[in-house]
């Protein structure tokens, strides 16, 4: 346990600044033992009461006021760091000079090094670890950073803003200066030094402003940056084209570094990025690499206008920045492709994270109502959920409405920090739907779980379809709310054929998709003129976050086949199939054979007949639903159950459907140049698709023949992950040569780890603690602590949860020696061992018992304390 009981912040508590900061310089002399901060604050007065500066780990060298040094007893130090100043003026100028050792810092929080570079992450509460701060997002200022260093050790010296000069100083030094004219706020500052270089590209915005961005990155990576550019512009221009949002400075550069917490960050005007999410080539990078840089890229660029020029008040509007980019950039990646796919792969992924999330210990609303360490809070709920709320605003509203509501957030909101109350009613404004009870979806927890019931009379040719809603409860949320929920639908005939629809009291039938809007607890609705019974299709495009329950089997298939909404027909199979993975699991705990459903057979070859008008869909098409998602339909989970399933038709589809696989795969044979653009990454995904069947089935050599004669990354790691299942030379031989190959490029060895984490072999938990061991595994760096650690937990259910407890003790351990080092990346790993209550009493024990070991560890971090404690509570 921390030493003493962490602090609870309240989003109840807010209070407003009590000084504001209008302009902050900034001197920086960097040195990797002893760097050397010095700030000038220019400070007034907002409301009654003392000065107290946020602080961590400084060491305070010198303070003044106005010119005029600060005696010792005016400036009194808080146990967390924090520094009082006493009897201040209502405005004036603070100055202090502290020191910081960056080459100290493994918690990559603040200003740290990595490979000889200096680079800062200061969301969101970092600055405090750079100078003495208001680090609070609702204390906006201006800020000019002058940045001096030894010319050999730093080259490069970059912060946020425009270029504002540059110079020599003696002894081998030289310093540049950065102006930023927007004023933001202090998690948005970022500095980056040392030997970089860059690739750069000229940009005109579309009123003509010239932008220069650059990506900088260590020498040797150059040739990786193509994409990452290129999906810059591709971002720039979406967002102008779009919104109607330009971007507002001379410069915009990108910084890459291999050691970071998160997947980057959109500090202004200088966005600092996890290498994994710049650098990418063919022969390093898999088709879903790409897709993340061109994600990521967009999400921090779009940033710049929802989180920097419009900010968060306080760390509980999070998804007031998060949600509405995470959207923005669902959209921009929908409209570069097939939107149909990008939509089910961001299903998927909803209901891999934040489902789990919203049904276990960490459950919290989009906005939370408190926290210990804020870090835990940027979470798939936070994020995804987040965006699905702006989506719901979004369908309900319509398209051009959403348009006008973000023109008026925007213009009204500019240049301040605001919360989620600001951006609902912009949209409220400019659409004139009233949207007060969609506050609902942002303050409470948990998935609302919708069932539909139908019944059709042939007397009035009438069909009524009824929607019920029930959210469960939540930590700390007994009772909930019903809350709006946009139903996309239609309605088919028995031939397939989409009818158009009335609902009494219309005047004319419409065709196509419409929306329901469900508000209460329980709604009819009766649909006229229905000539005969038909098979509704509802929640279209997922068009709400929700769990529909109880569609009937062969209603499923039904729409699996038929149905005009691409998403529903994916859904419908995938639901098809978790019925009857569910069906044959309770056979397998029973000890009882496993059968098979010819339908399935009848699926695959149906797919893989259509496969060639959208190879991508196809692709998700002929996924069997994964073993964590079919786990999470059940009251009690058994993995090993659920694997045994997913194995067994997995080896019966690949043995009935070979001709079929075969075919295809042969059809699809790499030619040409590679490119990333949809459809080459949808063949690509459907070849490996039928790859994996036709391994699951026996043909190990069609794998290990891919591995060899692999031209790109994609398909050789394709082959890689499969031959990892197998024994004997056919998985030590590949795995030995890609670590041959590869081993000094640190993103291409993360997914030698990963591959081996994930492997379904039995020796799997013993590699992996040998892999914990190996020369190559370091702990400090977080992209190689989450490729084993994190794909073990999270991606590997079989041996996780294996019987004996190994999984658990395992992450247990790695957690307690990850903590002191970096205890943001502890904190996040330790969230499967949090969800026991779904496993069964002899798992359940074996896991809280490893949580209580991580909770008696003695000055356990703020973040790791809160996740353990919430999850035994
Ligand atoms: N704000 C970043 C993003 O969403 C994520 C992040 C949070 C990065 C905290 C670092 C630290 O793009
Ligand atoms: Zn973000």
């Amino acid at each position: 346990m921390p030493d003493s009981a962490p602090h609870t912040t309240r989003r109840a508590d807010y209070h407003p600044p009590v000084f504001l900061i209008d302009t902050v310089e900034l001197d920086f002399r960097l040195d990797p033992a002893a760097t050397l901060v010095r700030a000038r604050l220019a400070f007034r007065r907002n409301t009654p009461g003392p000065m107290r500066l946020d602080g961590v780990g400084l060491t305070l060298l010198e303070a003044s006021l106005d010119g005029t040094a600060l005696p010792q007893e005016r400036l009194v130090h808080g146990e967390d760091g924090s520094l009082t100043v006493e009897g201040v003026p209502d405005s004036g100028t603070l100055e202090t000079l502290v020191r910081i050792a960056p080459q100290e810092n493994t918690e990559l929080s603040g200003l740290y090094t990595s490979g000889g570079n200096f680079y800062t992450q200061c969301e969101a509460e970092g600055f405090r670890r750079i100078t003495y701060f208001p680090d609070r997002p609702d204390v906006m200022s201006r800020y000019t950073v002058t940045i001096t260093a030894q010319r050999e050790l730093c080259p490069v010296m970059l912060s946020n803003g425009n270029p504002g000069g540059t110079g020599h100083g003696k002894d081998g030094t030289h310093w540049v200066r950065w102006v930023d004219p927007h004023p933001k706020p202090s998690y948005l500052f970022a500095l980056v030094a040392g030997e970089l270089v860059t690739v750069h590209e000229p940009f005109v915005t579309k009123s003509g402003k010239q932008v220069s961005l650059n990506i900088w990155v260590r020498r040797g990576d150059e040739d990786r940056c193509g994409h990452a550019m290129d999906s810059l512009i591709r971002s720039m221009r979406w967002d102008e084209e779009v919104f109607g949002l330009e971007y507002d400075l001379d410069v915009f550069n990108i910084a890459a570094v291999s050691d970071f917490n998160m997947g980057a960050m959109e500090n202004k005007g200088l966005n600092v990025f996890n290498t994994k999410y710049v650098l990418a080539k063919p022969e390093t990078a898999t088709d879903g690499d790409y897709q993340g840089i061109e994600t990521v890229i967009a999400h921090e660029y779009f940033h710049n206008w929802t989180g920097n020029r419009v900010t968060c008040r306080d760390w509980f509007q999070l998804s007031l920045k998060e949600g509405l980019t995470v959207f923005r950039d669902q959209e921009f990646s929908a409209d570069q492709g097939s939107r149909a796919v990008k939509r089910i792969r961001d299903v998927r992924g909803l209901r891999a994270a934040q489902f789990p999330e919203d049904a276990g210990p960490m459950a919290h609303p989009v906005r939370p109502e408190s926290y210990i360490e804020i870090d835990n809070f940027y979470t798939p709920t936070v994020y995804q959920k987040g965006a699905e709320v702006v989506r719901l605003i979004h369908t309900r509203i319509g398209a051009a409405a959403f348009r006008r509501g973000m023109d008026l957030y925007i213009a009204r909101c500019d240049n301040q920090a605001v919360t989620i109350e600001d951006f609902v009613s912009a949209m409220q404004e400019a659409s004139g739907v009233d949207l007060s009870r969609f506050m609902g979806w942002y303050d409470q927890a948990g998935t609302p779980e919708l069932t539909a019931e139908d019944r059709y009379e042939p007397e009035s040719r009438r069909w009524v379809l009824t929607l019920r809603q029930q959210i469960p409860p939540t930590p700390g949320q007994a009772q909930k709310h019903p809350v709006p929920i946009p139903v996309a639908m239609g309605l088919l005939d028995g031939a397939g054929t989409e009818l158009p629809t009335r609902l009494a009291g219309e005047n004319e039938a419409r065709p196509g998709t419409r929306l329901l809007l469900l508000e209460g607890a329980e709604q009819s609705f009766t649909f006229e003129d229905v000539p005969a019974p038909p098979t509704p299709s509802l929640l279209r495009g997922f068009s709400a976050p929700v769990k529909l329950k109880g569609v009937a089997p062969e209603r499923l298939r039904f729409l699996a086949v038929h149905d005009t909404d691409p998403f529903v027909r994916w859904e419908s199979g995938l639901q098809y199939a978790t019925g009857l993975m569910l069906r044959m699991v309770e056979q397998q705990q029973r000890s009882e054979p496993l059968g098979f459903d010819a339908a399935l057979e009848e699926a695959v070859r149906t797919t893989l007949r259509a496969a060639e008008t959208d190879p991508a869909f196809a692709a998700e098409a002929l996924a069997l639903p994964g073993e964590g998602f079919v786990a999470d339909q059940m009251e009690i989970a058994d993995p090993a159950a659920v694997h045994a399933v997913r194995e067994h038709l997995r080896a019966e589809i690949g043995r009935r459907c070979a001709d079929a696989l075969r075919a295809t795969y042969d059809g699809l044979a790499e030619s040409g140049e590679y490119r990333v653009d949809g459809r080459s990454i949808g063949r690509r995904a459907l070849r490996n698709a039928c790859l994996a069947y036709l391994v699951a089935a026996g043909d190990t050599g069609l794998a290990s023949a891919q591995y060899g004669s692999a031209g790109n990354m994609t398909d050789r790691l394709a082959a890689l992950s499969l031959l990892a299942d197998a024994e004997g030379p056919a998985r030590e031989a590949p795995l030995a040569d890609f670590h041959a190959r590869w081993h000094g490029d640190d993103l291409v060895l993360d997914k030698w780890f990963s591959i081996q984490a994930m492997s379904k072999r039995a020796d799997t938990p013993a590699a992996v603690r040998a892999l914990y061991r190996h020369p190559d595994f370091d702990l400090r760096n977080p992209n190689r602590a989450r490729s084993l650690i994190g794909a073990f937990a999270s991606g590997n259910p079989l041996h996780f949860h294996a019987e004996d407890g190994e999984g658990y003790r395992f992450l247990a351990d790695a957690v307690i020696a990850l903590d002191p080092i970096n205890g943001s990346i502890a904190a996040r790993l330790i969230g499967p061992l949090g969800q026991w209550r779904r496993q069964a009493p002899a798992r359940a024990a074996l896991m809280q018992r490893e949580l209580r070991r991580v909770l008696d560890t003695p000055k356990l971090s703020r973040g790791t304390f809160e996740k353990a404690s919430k999850a035994l509570a």
